[in-house]
């Protein structure tokens, strides 16, 4: 049985790995398959919570009981995000957002020429959604989850991170084989802007979902 501790909130999440188009055929994208965000967003519903899932590039199927709306880019992902944030309790961003994009599109499909050298790829930034929101929350005490993914130096590059972004609890993910994108399994240290540090061992991806909720609903006021 689960006790229903999300009832009568409205919680935000996002998942999958933003595109960003170069032309009309090619993107810049990641191994996000959406599918942490998606076990985020059952256990919600399971929970009680009534729950937006933003859904970037997934192909999975939609979570029963709650509203999908989907992004492809950045800039679509931030459109939907902050929209539904506007009346949320908890905002968890757990999608791969592109840090950069084509600095342009082409409208035609790039041509390789022979004997000429590769176009050079000039990138822009795109906006930092999970900064944006930690920075301007839409009502008081919302609280605002994020995760990092992480190569080396993970708990080290994951507390700078959950400074430098200023959400309420990080969830730093190691990249690796068996763990983070793509796979059923995670392993995860949730970091919370009050010094606490929740390691979360090895095992499915709604486990990990159901630990980030009872640091989420222990700290909801
Ligand atoms: O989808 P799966 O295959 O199940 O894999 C799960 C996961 C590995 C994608 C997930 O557990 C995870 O770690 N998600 C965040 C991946 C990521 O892009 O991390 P980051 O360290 O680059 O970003 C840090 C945080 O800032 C994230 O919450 C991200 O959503 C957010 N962000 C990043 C860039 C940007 N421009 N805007 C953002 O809001």
């Amino acid at each position: 049985t689960t006790v229903a501790d999300l009832a009568g909130r409205h919680v935000v999440v996002s998942a999958g790995g933003t595109r960003e188009p170069l032309d009309p055929v090619r993107f810049l994208g990641n191994r996000s398959s959406g599918k942490q965000g998606y076990a985020l967003a059952r256990t919600a519903v399971a929970r009680g919570a009534r729950v937006t899932l933003v859904a970037a590039n997934t192909g999975l199927p939609d979570p029963a009981g709650a509203d999908v709306v989907t992004a492809g880019t950045a800039e679509q992902l931030r459109e939907q995000v902050v929209k539904a944030a506007a009346d949320a309790d908890v905002v968890v961003m757990a999608a791969a957002v592109a840090d950069f994009r084509p600095a342009a599109y082409a409208a035609g499909k790039i041509k390789k020429k022979d004997g000429e050298e590769p176009p050079p790829l000039a990138l822009v930034r795109n906006p930092d959604i999970l900064a944006e929101i930690s920075a301007h929350r839409a009502r008081p005490g919302q609280l605002v989850v994020g995760f990092a993914a992480e190569t080396d130096d993970v708990l080290a590059n994951g507390r700078a991170k959950l400074a430098r972004k200023g959400c309420d609890l990080l969830v730093v993910n190691e990249v690796g084989e068996r763990k983070a994108f793509g796979t059923e399994e995670n392993e995860a240290v949730v970091l919370g802007a009050d010094g606490s540090e929740t390691p979360v061992p090895y095992g499915p991806k709604e486990a990990l979902a159901d630990r980030i909720w009872d640091l989420v609903a222990a700290r909801l006021v």
